[in-house]
This record gives C-alpha cells, sequence and structure tokens, in this order.
C-alpha cells in the first residue's frame, strides 16, 4: 500500500503523453481505497500484464476509474506515473461492465446461460449496449489522444471489443493490437447474440491489425465467427500467445515468512499427515466450485478409505459481487461445503477447509503444501493457477485438470484429464492422483512445471508487441 502522497500527479493537463508502448484495459494496475478521513490509499495489482509492461519504457496505461475511491482519486489530479484512469459516468459504467460485459460478453465465450430462460436480448439490452458503446469510444477517444505517432496500442478483452475499430478511425496511423484473456465462443453459441450485436463486436476486434488469443482453440473459435458471420478475418492478423507463470517471482514470494506462517496455520487445520486436495479460484461461475465439492463428497461416499485421511482446501475469493447470480453461486459453495462437513465430519477431522477472504500469501501456501491440485473449470481462457501450482509446490503435486481449461493444451500430457461436468469421473481422477506413486508424481510436476513456465509474463508481452509491429 502506498499513501496518496507517494503517487505521483497526474500526467493531465491538456498535454497528451505522445506514448509510444498503450496498454488499455477495464481494470488497471492500481486502485485507491478512499478513507474515512478523506486520505487515498493505492493499491498495486499483479498480473501477466502489470509484469510483461515493466519491461517497457515510454508507456501508457489506460483504464477505467472503478469504485469511488478511483473516482475521488482523479478528480484530485492523483495518479500513478504511466497510468490514466478514466472517470467514465458510474451509470454507464456499470451498464458495461456489469450489464454488458459480465453478464452478456462473460457468459457468451464460457457458455453459461441456461438457455430455456435466457439470454433475453431485449430494451433493457439496447439501453446497456448504447452504455457499452460510449464506455468504449471513452477509451478510444483517451488512447487517440494519448498515442504517439505511430504507436503501439494493446488493447485488452471483452469489455474493450469496440475500442479497435473505433480507434482505428480515429488514429488510422497507429498499430492496434486486440487480446482476449477469455475463451471465445463456438460460432453456433455465439449466436445466440443478435445478429447486429454479433457482427458489431467482431468488426471491433476486427478494426486491430492483430487479435491474438491465449490458445490455438480459443483463436480458431474467432476465425470460426468471423468465417460464418462476416465471410472471413480481413486484414487482421490471428496470433496465440499462451501466458506461463512468473516462475521467478512466485519462488521468491512463496518463500518469505508470511507464507510458511500460513503454511503452519494450514496444516494446523489439516491435521498431521493428512492428504491435502486444494483449489484457489475467484467464486466465479466458470470455475465449477460446486461440482469440485461434488465430486470430493463422491469420493468420501464411494471410498470410505480416504475419510479422515484427506482434506479438501478450498479458497473460494469474492468476484463481482454486484452480480446476483455470483452472490447466489457464493452462498451455494458455502452451503455446499457446510453440508459435506455436516455429513461427513467428525472430531479432529474437518472434511471441507473453506476460505473466502483473498489472502495471496495463504493461497502460495496452498500452492506448496498440495498433494493434489483441483482445477476444474467448465470453460477458462487458461487458468494461471494450474501452472503455477506445479512451479511452487514443495514436494510434487498430482495435477487434476479440466480439458476445458486453455492450460489444458500445454499441460494436458501429464495432468489427470476430466471433463469438468462428469462429478463422478472427477472423483474417480481425485482418488487416482491421490494414490498416484510419489516418483511418478514427481515426474509429472517437473514437466508439468517446465511447461508452466515457458512463456513468463515479460516475454509473452513483448512477444506479442514485436509482432504488432512487425506484422
Ligand atoms: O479472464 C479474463 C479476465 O479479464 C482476467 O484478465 C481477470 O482475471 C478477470 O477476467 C477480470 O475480472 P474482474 O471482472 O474482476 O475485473
Amino acid at each position: 500500500m502506498v499513501s496518496e502522497h507517494d503517487a505521483q500527479p497526474a500526467a493531465r493537463s491538456g498535454v497528451r503523453s505522445d506514448a509510444q508502448v498503450l496498454v488499455a484495459s477495464n481494470r488497471g494496475p492500481v486502485s485507491y481505497t478512499l478513507g474515512e478521513d478523506g486520505s487515498l490509499d493505492a493499491r498495486r495489482g499483479g498480473g501477466g500484464l502489470v509484469s510483461g509492461l515493466s519491461a517497457v519504457d515510454d508507456k501508457l496505461w489506460v483504464c477505467a476509474a472503478l469504485g469511488a475511491g478511483d473516482r475521488e482519486a482523479v478528480r484530485r489530479g492523483v495518479a500513478e506515473q504511466g497510468v490514466r484512469m478514466l472517470d467514465i459516468d458510474a451509470e454507464v459504467h456499470a451498464d458495461a461492465y456489469n450489464g454488458i460485459a459480465n453478464s452478456v460478453l462473460w457468459f457468451v465465450h464460457h457458455m453459461l446461460y441456461q438457455t430455456p430462460l435466457e439470454p433475453v436480448f431485449d430494451a433493457e439490452f439496447r439501453r446497456q449496449w448504447a452504455s457499452f458503446e460510449t464506455y468504449n469510444r471513452a477509451f478510444a477517444e483517451a488512447l487517440a489522444e494519448e498515442a504517439g505517432q505511430g504507436a503501439a496500442v494493446l488493447v485488452q478483452d471483452y469489455h474493450l471489443a469496440l475500442v479497435p475499430g473505433m480507434l482505428r478511425e480515429l488514429r488510422p496511423d497507429l498499430r492496434i493490437g486486440h487480446f482476449s484473456h477469455t475463451p471465445w465462443a463456438p460460432v453456433d453459441y455465439f449466436r445466440l447474440l443478435p445478429d447486429d450485436i454479433a457482427e458489431q463486436l467482431l468488426h471491433g476486434i476486427l478494426g486491430a491489425d492483430r487479435a491474438a488469443f491465449l490458445t490455438r482453440r480459443w483463436a480458431d473459435a474467432f476465425i470460426g465467427c468471423c468465417t460464418q458471420i462476416l465471410g472471413g478475418t480481413g486484414r487482421t492478423r490471428i496470433g496465440v500467445h499462451g501466458l506461463g507463470a512468473d516462475a521467478d517471482f512466485l519462488r521468491r514470494r512463496a518463500h518469505e515468512a508470511d507464507v510458511d506462517e500460513r503454511m503452519a496455520a494450514l496444516r494446523e487445520q489439516t491435521g498431521p499427515g493428512r492428504r491435502t486436495i486444494v483449489r484457489v479460484d475467484r467464486t466465479e461461475l466458470s470455475k465449477n466450485i460446486v461440482r469440485g465439492l461434488l465430486a470430493y463428497r463422491a469420493l468420501l461416499d464411494e471410498r470410505p478409505e480416504w475419510r479422515e485421511r484427506v482434506v479438501h482446501v478450498a479458497f473460494a475469493y469474492p468476484s463481482r459481487q454486484d452480480l446476483a447470480v455470483y452472490r447466489d453461486y457464493t452462498a451455494e459453495v458455502r452451503r455446499v461445503a457446510d453440508e459435506i462437513n455436516a455429513e461427513y465430519g467428525m472430531p479432529g477431522w474437518t472434511p471441507v477447509v473453506l476460505h473466502v477472504k483473498d489472502d495471496f500469501a495463504r493461497s502460495l501456501a496452498a500452492y506448496r503444501l498440495a498433494d493434489v491440485a483441483l482445477v476444474n473449470p467448465i470453460r477458462d481462457g487458461m487458468n494461471l493457477v494450474a501452472k503455477e501450482i506445479p512451479v511452487v509446490s514443495d514436494h510434487g503435486c498430482a495435477l487434476v485438470l479440466s480439458r476445458e481449461a486453455g492450460a489444458y493444451e500445454e499441460l494436458g500430457s501429464d495432468a489427470v484429464v476430466v471433463n469438468p461436468y462428469d462429478v463422478s469421473a472427477t472423483a474417480a481422477a481425485l482418488h487416482e492422483a491421490l494414490t498416484m506413486a510419489d516418483d511418478e508424481r514427481a515426474a509429472r510436476t517437473e514437466r508439468l512445471a517446465a511447461a508452466a513456465v515457458a512463456l513468463p509474463p515479460q516475454q509473452w508481452f513483448l512477444d506479442q508487441l514485436d509482432a504488432l509491429r512487425r506484422d
């Protein structure tokens, strides 16, 4: 945490930054909290983009103000060097982020709809879509204003799918890239969207010189949509860049004192000598936490020999709590975990240890002591947890991995692979992972870790930049 005094004055006075590398994303690298005494605290985030961009000079990150603290920071002219936060009208932002990005585009790409009743594209949807256009236009205009001649602009994710097309019109001199961190929907599912909206989204991304994805599968799905709906991808190049784990950072951070403390606390909770099945996720609909719990219950039910010998350590951190469907899902995760503990628990053994408060040091502690990692999303762009656990694991960890995670393309051959909807098969996979011979588990972990770090964040970012400038 840094205080307001540590932050730099904003580079805003009508003078454009003339940056040569610009990144645009909804969530930026820093967020502000407004204290009761009026103070502003800045919290810096991590992740692939933060790490990747650190390798570049002469850069600007354009992001949205997300909460009251961020908005106040913009009003007071407080900003980190190299970051411009856009104070888009709060209602417009809520429509664009909660209404369209998270409730429509996220649902389409992760195929989350219960289609007998949803989606419904009505007048309310059209109203929110107009906000989504306004929000994308605010980004396009800010980028057009800030970019130096011929600069490279890397636009991130479904939130900003319309930006490349809008920016191309404003500044034809720029090199524009778009990167999707999510899966891309297959064409039959993408066509749930109203036809004009589907076309507008594809044209928006095709405004970029390059559209890039985390895996070949998602890139092919995008090409499939463009081909069938528009007749082709036009002049836009398609790229694949499979973001890897940041081994140097993770290994260093995972051996700091606070992580050791949390390992001791977790061992206390799980009990001596017990095996652990670890999962760490945002409480996100696509992460399939509930079916993971049901598979664990099936394991305890069908293979009683595991009772008292294993603990499911499940970290499910809050996400998108403005949306009722996420709040309901969070409640369901708690309910099923409680149910398992009530049904199978006994003095000295709590079958499920569920933590819902975000704590990065505790996540790393769980990574280190996991015997089995459960990563079973119903659909996921990549899933970095699947890559991080083998890198950090102290004594080798068997990975139970969904074939619907992007990480499956790189890690599938050394994981125990599951269909995420098949709870019985997931229970059998957990048993297989728990009984894997020590030498096999160690050898697989070594290969998983090598595959996981093949493309570290800085290289991932620089590769995109090089390709954008070259193509
Ligand atoms: O997976 C796509 C992604 O944009 C990630 O980059 C990020 O972890 C998440 O979704 C964003 O979540 P939020 O809605 O909390 O910003």
